[in-house]
């Protein structure tokens, strides 16, 4: 039971599936690099393609995330044998599955939002975050949907939405004391979504940036 380099790779790669270029290059013939607000996300799949294509990326890309964390428990429970299970002590197993699943994660967010497919240039790592989220402990990952929900339902604003999000995954993180390497994992991966958001955060401190349904004709 030992740290497993492989799985992060696997995660990176995961995460690097470019759901959103693919939908929109192939059946639309759009390069969402290009158009809206540059991101491979199902927010700027659903203003350059439509609902239905949305869709789908917005859950490809949560099942990315879910994916990457599932593999690394799936290969560990593959190796630890009934002779491991019994002379290994049970936290230390945990403890290996805490770090591996958080690195995989990161590794994940990381393929989701620089994929080396398509010239590093990927989404802004929320619906995979969420995917993530779920896999570590479903109960967080449907308070944070409801907090991401909350915010769009008032707001129908997606980005603000994500942000609190953000936000809110890092708190619920430390305030309900989940093992380190998940606080680490709301902290990093919160942060990092969060400046994945730097164009949309300036648009809304100068109150241009779009609802749910407005366009956005620049790519910035
Ligand atoms: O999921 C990304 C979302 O928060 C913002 O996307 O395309 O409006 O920058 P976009």
């Amino acid at each position: 039971i030992g740290l497993n380099f492989g799985l992060l790779v696997a995660g990176y790669l995961l995460g690097s599936i470019p759901t959103g270029y693919l939908v929109a290059q192939g059946l639309y013939k759009i390069d969402l690099r290009q158009v809206g607000s540059g991101s491979t996300g199902a927010t700027n799949v659903l203003r350059s393609c439509g609902k239905s294509p949305a869709l789908f990326v917005l859950s490809v890309d949560i099942l990315k995330g879910v994916a990457a964390i599932a593999l690394v428990f799936w290969i560990y429970s593959l190796n630890i044998t009934p002779q491991i299970a019994a002379s290994a002590n049970i936290s230390d197993v945990n403890t290996v599955l805490y770090w591996m699943t958080t690195g995989a994660g990161l590794m994940a967010l990381l393929g989701h939002t620089k994929p080396v497919w398509i010239g590093f240039q990927g989404g802004k790592a929320v619906a995979t975050s969420l995917g993530i989220l779920l896999a570590f402990n479903w109960q967080l990952g449907l308070a944070t949907l409801g907090i991401f929900a909350l915010f769009l339902a008032i707001s129908r604003i997606v980005s603000l939405s994500s942000i609190a999000g953000a936000v809110g995954i890092a708190s619920l993180m430390v305030i309900t004391n989940q093992p380190l390497p998940y606080q680490i994992f709301g902290i990093v991966g919160g942060i990092y979504v969060i400046l994945r958001h730097r164009s949309n955060i300036e648009r809304l401190l100068k109150g241009t940036e779009p609802r749910i349904g407005q366009t956005l004709s620049t790519s910035t």
